[in-house]
């Protein structure tokens, strides 16, 4: 079959896009694929069509991409397309969206407030230390944990210079302390547990994409019942959102307090398929080998 590879795009995550998608262009050309490679720009829909795949592998990341809209253009054209639909990934791109849908399910979130960026200066919106993140945005872009000591001045100050001033709209969320995990589901099957140790201590979007920045523990070095859990409310978030093909949830967990500090933040419907990404860490971990993940993910296509 004809694949057309979609990535790039305007979104913050465009060079984290460019790679997933090329890796995953080269890993299909391996196999004999034929593969077009399309940078997503405002023509995206004419060159679809000029291309006439029998199926686009969607690799991209952040908004326009992961937020249901070109997913909805898909649908129109009738092109099949790789993970999650319109509706699925609209919800799960906002995180508060997503808190709405997944806590009802008994799945643990930390108790977040939205809040207008430019409101901060009247006052901090929960107790420090507390997250600040854009509601919809990934790989960390644009967070920052507030403390007393916070790295980039006071978020209530109006002097101060940081992330959450590009954003007009934020989650704030207590901060939980511990350590960071995450678990990718696929065929109806969580993959495994990793852990990550950032060198800086904040698994930040340098953290993510710089080779030896982060060590990857997989499988996560965690009481037996606690990676059980993490597979369970990874498999319950994949469904509970309706998500197709590959995702990936995102957990802290504090570990003094067991299975009562595991918190879910995030489900991922188009999680990062570079040669450093997780997921096709953890596929190789139960056996599958990149190119195979990526057919797999393929043969999912709907
Ligand atoms: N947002 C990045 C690509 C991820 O979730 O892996
Ligand atoms: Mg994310």
């Amino acid at each position: 079959p004809h694949i057309a590879v979609l990535m790039g795009g305007w979104s913050n995550e465009r060079p984290v896009s460019l790679m997933s998608g090329n890796g995953v262009a080269d890993a299909l050309e391996g196999r004999g694929y034929r593969v077009t490679r399309i940078d997503m720009d405002r023509n995206v829909a004419a060159k679809i069509s000029a291309a006439k795949p029998d199926i686009v592998f969607n690799a991209l990341h952040g908004v326009p991409g992961e937020d249901g809209s070109v997913q909805g253009m898909l649908d129109l054209m009738g092109v099949k397309y790789t993970h999650s639909g319109m509706v699925t990934s609209m919800i799960a791109i906002d995180k508060e969206l997503t808190k709405q849908r997944l806590v009802p399910l008994g799945v643990p979130m930390p108790k977040g407030k939205v809040v207008k960026s430019e409101t901060l200066y009247s006052g901090d919106p929960l107790p420090r230390p507390y997250v600040l993140k854009p509601i919809n945005e990934g790989s960390s872009v644009g967070v920052a944990i507030v403390t007393n000591e916070s790295n980039y001045g006071d978020p209530i100050s109006r002097d101060s210079k940081g992330p959450w001033q590009e954003f007009d709209e934020l989650l704030a969320e207590p901060f939980i302390k511990g350590r960071e995990l995450t678990t990718a589901v696929m065929g109806g099957r969580a993959l495994a547990v990793t852990e990550l140790v950032p060198k800086s201590g904040f698994y930040d979007f340098d953290a993510k994409y710089t080779d030896g920045m982060t060590q990857h523990i997989c499988p996560a070095i965690i009481p037996q019942e606690i990676e059980e859990y993490m597979k369970l409310l990874a498999i319950k978030c994949h469904e509970g959102l309706g998500c197709k093909g590959v995702s990936r949830t995102d957990f802290r967990w504090d570990d003094e307090l067991g299975k009562d500090g595991v918190f879910v933040l995030e489900t991922n419907t188009q999680p990062g398929m570079t040669p450093l990404s997780l997921v096709p860490e953890q596929a190789k971990y139960v056996g599958i080998d990149y190119a195979s993940l990526v057919e797999m993910i393929i043969e999912e296509a709907g």
